[in-house]
């Protein structure tokens, strides 16, 4: 198994290895490089649902996102689909999953079904190198705040999603809700502080006025977007991305009209999450 830098501050490109076909001690040596890193590529695997949803099971347990469909065959792998004539996509802001929920998932794998002929690419972004570069005083700013987060904003009665052509791709209306996590968390396996907020979730620190936790969102969020702390994976068939919901964003380029897109997202257990 090889190991490459993706980018300066984000992700790794991991070769010679088929994830349909890993030994245990090749599983055990992708369990430390996902806890180092967060984020994992691998390109060119022959990996079919079956196989998607075997490596899922041997790497923990799954978690069932509440509002995307599933597939036919398998009730735990998620479709991420935009059709040919639709206009909104999923996922197309800086976000990372189920933050809404009490035990927020812990990991997604996405596997490339369908790809447009251009664009489409999924952008990441890394919050433990952001948080480490944040300035002392909005460190200790942040440091004792817990955060509100949700989806009724996207998946509710009156949410963003349900006013586009996305609506009808989606369940569970009746399902949203809010949760409050603490604003840095220790990462549970790496031991590193990372910021635990995102643009697409996060609501207000618990306990401010709506207007002033805007304000530092805003600012904590045009750190993180930064360069250094980002960068954008171009799918090719046979591409499969794997990434660490506690300590990174991501966001799917919204860049293809006219044309289709479709991938098959796993979702994996987490934790509860702990102060820093
Ligand atoms: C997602 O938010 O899980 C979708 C990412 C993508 O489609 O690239």
């Amino acid at each position: 198994m090889k190991v490459t830098r993706y980018s300066e501050g984000c992700g790794v490109l991991i070769s010679d290895i088929q994830l349909a076909d890993l030994s245990d001690t090749q599983l055990a040596d992708l369990r430390t490089i996902f806890a180092e890193h967060g984020l994992l590529f691998f390109r060119d695997q022959d990996f079919s649902p079956q196989d998607h949803l075997q490596f899922a099971q041997r790497f923990g347990s799954i978690v069932v996102n509440k509002f995307f469909r599933a597939t036919e065959e398998f009730p735990e792998i998620a479709e991420v689909r935009k059709e040919k004539d639709q206009h909104t996509n999923i996922g197309g802001g800086w976000h990372t999953d189920h933050s809404y929920d009490d035990i927020p998932a812990m990991g997604s794998i996405l596997v490339a079904r369908k790809l447009p002929e251009t664009g489409g690419d999924t952008q990441f972004a890394n919050l433990a190198n952001a948080y480490d570069a944040l300035s002392p005083k909005l460190k200790s700013l942040i440091e004792n705040l817990r955060a509100v987060h949700s989806n009724k904003h996207l998946y509710g009665e009156n949410g963003l999603y349900r006013m586009t052509d996305l609506a009808e791709h989606l369940g569970g209306m009746d399902r949203v809700g809010d949760a409050t996590h603490p604003v840095v968390i220790i990462h549970p396996e790496s031991g590193r502080k990372v910021l635990y907020v995102n643009p697409g979730h996060t609501i207000q620190f618990e306990g401010w006025d709506f207007t002033e936790s805007r304000n530092i969102l805003d600012e904590l969020y045009a750190h993180v977007t930064q360069p250094q702390f980002t960068c954008s994976f171009k799918w090719s068939p046979g591409s499969v991305t794997f990434w660490d919901n506690r300590c990174t964003w991501h966001q799917a380029n919204n860049d293809y009209q006219g044309q289709a897109r479709l991938m098959h997202r796993i979702t994996l257990a987490g934790s509860a999450l702990t102060a820093a």
